[in-house]
């Protein structure tokens, strides 16, 4: 029998983040600076070991998981991230994938190839160099993060997926002219609905841009068609171009929510279990697994966990949830 939680959803997917760390300072994720302090970071032996992770990673496929996506803050931050890759790829079966900056691609796209990757979600919320340094917070050249998805396409990881974080009066200028770099190429844009993510972002109503509104954006200059989604359980709704050039797609996470077949589970860089995005408790698996479970054992907390879930943030946001203690998004990636 399969693992359903307390809304019939299945679990499917696994999130997992190798680093709380990241080279960028995403104003909606990691502003520069919390309360005048800086990121209080995980320390080296608080993040699970490749070991752990792939333990746990086998123990999920055993309850049903089909997908595995490395996160971060940014994984590539994460030393020697191309053995725990060789390691994932050996699991029969899954869909290998990971989220990204695209920073550090230019010379690492081949080596995460070699070691099993197939494809790849790369960030990228503008190509005009004065908005992307704002929404990146650190001036990063967006040069770099387009020759890190030419690295990747080169190396054939692909599809490659570029996630466009759209915040009202920062990027959503740009929308048309990423819509018009990334059409034609074989990779696929997805606007993605500004979030009220953690506790740190100053995230408000007034700034996010409903999908609906960017999807008028495009296809005023692009007809597009609504296409069907590619799983149960797809959060991004997708579009295709009329004139055949590609697709994009929209996550409408705040204007049109998904919970009702959310399938994901996260597990932080410190082998925390989350169950939800939005969530503001966990269930410790590192301790588990460093106090001598046996995988039997946590199978069953995992799935006594996900058999008990009832999340569904974003069908319930309101004023008063988005100033809900939450996790840090570079804590369970994106
Ligand atoms: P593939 O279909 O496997 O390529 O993955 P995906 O479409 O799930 O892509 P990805 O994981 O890159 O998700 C895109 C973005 O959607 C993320 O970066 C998040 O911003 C958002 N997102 C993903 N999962 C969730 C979720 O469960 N809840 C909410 N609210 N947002 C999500
Ligand atoms: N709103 C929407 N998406 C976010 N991400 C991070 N913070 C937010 C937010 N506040 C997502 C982006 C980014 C990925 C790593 O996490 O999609 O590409
Ligand atoms: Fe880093 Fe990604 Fe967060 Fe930006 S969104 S600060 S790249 S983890
Ligand atoms: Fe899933 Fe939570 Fe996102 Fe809803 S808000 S789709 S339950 S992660």
């Amino acid at each position: 029998m399969r693992l359903a939680d307390l809304q019939g959803r299945p679990l499917r997917d696994l999130r997992i983040s190798v680093t709380d760390r990241c080279n960028f300072r995403c104003v909606y994720c990691m502003p520069q600076q919390i309360f005048g302090v800086d990121y209080p970071f995980l320390k080296r032996e608080e993040l699970l070991t490749f070991e752990e992770i792939d333990r746990l990673a086998r123990i999920f496929v055993g309850l049903g998981v089909e997908k595995i996506r490395l996160t971060g803050g940014e994984p590539l931050m994460r030393r020697d991230i191309e053995i725990l890759l060789e390691m994932l790829s050996c699991i029969p079966g899954i869909d290998l994938t990971m989220t990204t900056n695209g920073s550090l691609l230019p010379h690492k796209a081949r080596g995460l190839r070699d070691a099993g990757l197939k494809r790849i979600s790369v960030s990228l919320d503008s190509l005009d160099h004065e908005i992307f340094a704002t929404m990146n917070g650190l001036e990063y050249p967006v040069e770099r993060v387009l020759e890190g998805i030419e690295a990747a396409h080169a190396v054939g990881l692909m599809p490659i997926k570029i996630n466009m974080v759209v915040k009202r009066g920062v990027n959503d200028g740009s929308i048309l002219s990423m819509a018009s770099r990334f059409r034609n190429r074989g990779h696929i844009l997805r606007f993605i609905e500004y979030m009220d993510v953690g506790n740190t972002n100053g995230w408000r109503l007034d700034e996010v841009v409903p999908a609906s509104a960017i999807i008028n954006i495009v296809d005023d200059q692009y007809p597009l068609e609504a296409i069907e989604p590619n799983y149960y359980g797809e959060v991004v709704r997708r579009y295709r171009y009329k004139d055949g050039r590609g697709e994009i797609g929209v996550v409408a996470s705040v204007t049109q929510p998904f919970c009702a077949d959310c399938t994901r589970a996260r597990l932080s860089a410190k082998g925390t279990l989350y169950t939800c995005l939005f969530a503001s408790s966990a269930t410790d698996l590192r301790e588990l697994l460093r106090s001598g479970a046996t995988d039997d054992e946590i199978a069953a907390i995992v799935a006594s966990v996900w058999s008990q879930r009832s999340d569904r943030y974003s069908e319930i946001r309101s004023p008063d949830t988005a100033r809900m203690p939450k996790v840090e998004m570079s804590y369970i990636g994106g």
